[in-house]
């Protein structure tokens, strides 16, 4: 039977954590972020991660993380890091929902934030804007083809993007 978990994927800085912190003021259900998991078990920064051990190390922490979200947990809403969508278990951990943003958008979200700088300095796949925009429009695609709904979030109220949310999860 499938999962009563929520999946949040979409590209970095497009606000995943946000919506699920709001998800928990509206409703009261918890969530978790498979990144900060990953920094909890081992104890290191993400961009540390990458430095130390490179890419491929992260991902499979990533494919770790997901096996055990599968056979461990339920009615919660998880948030994910932007590469955590190609899991191959990822429909059987719950229903997966896509945060769109355009790349606009998205650099304008984390620019206006009050720690813009350090939310850009976390994340080693956006150091190179150019690498990054293309990374973002291979991405878009296959984001919404694992996607069980795209929800548009581009200058959008916390409260609209919660109740579309659910919306569309309850149909
Ligand atoms: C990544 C996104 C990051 C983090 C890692 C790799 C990606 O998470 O998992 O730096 O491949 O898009 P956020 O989406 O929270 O930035």
């Amino acid at each position: 039977m499938k999962k009563n978990n929520i999946i949040l994927i979409g590209f970095m800085g497009v606000g995943k954590g946000t919506v699920a912190r709001a998800i928990f003021k509206q409703t009261g259900r918890f969530s978790v972020d498979t990144d900060d998991i990953i920094e909890s078990i081992t104890k290191k920064r993400i961009k540390d991660i990458f430095a130390d051990h490179g890419e491929p190390y992260f991902r499979d922490l990533e494919k770790q993380c997901a096996l055990w979200l599968e056979k461990s947990i339920d009615n919660t809403i998880i948030s994910t890091g932007g590469g955590f969508y190609r899991q191959e278990n990822l429909k059987d951990i719950g229903t997966v929902i896509y945060l769109e943003n355009s790349f606009e958008g998205i650099l304008r979200r984390i620019h206006n934030s009050p720690n813009a700088e350090k939310k850009l300095k976390k994340r080693p796949l956006l150091q190179n804007l150019e690498e990054a925009k293309k990374l973002y429009d291979v991405r878009v695609k296959e984001y919404e083809s694992v996607a069980d709904f795209v929800v548009n979030v581009e200058d959008r109220a916390e409260v609209d993007i919660v109740k579309e949310i659910f919306e569309k999860i309850e149909g």
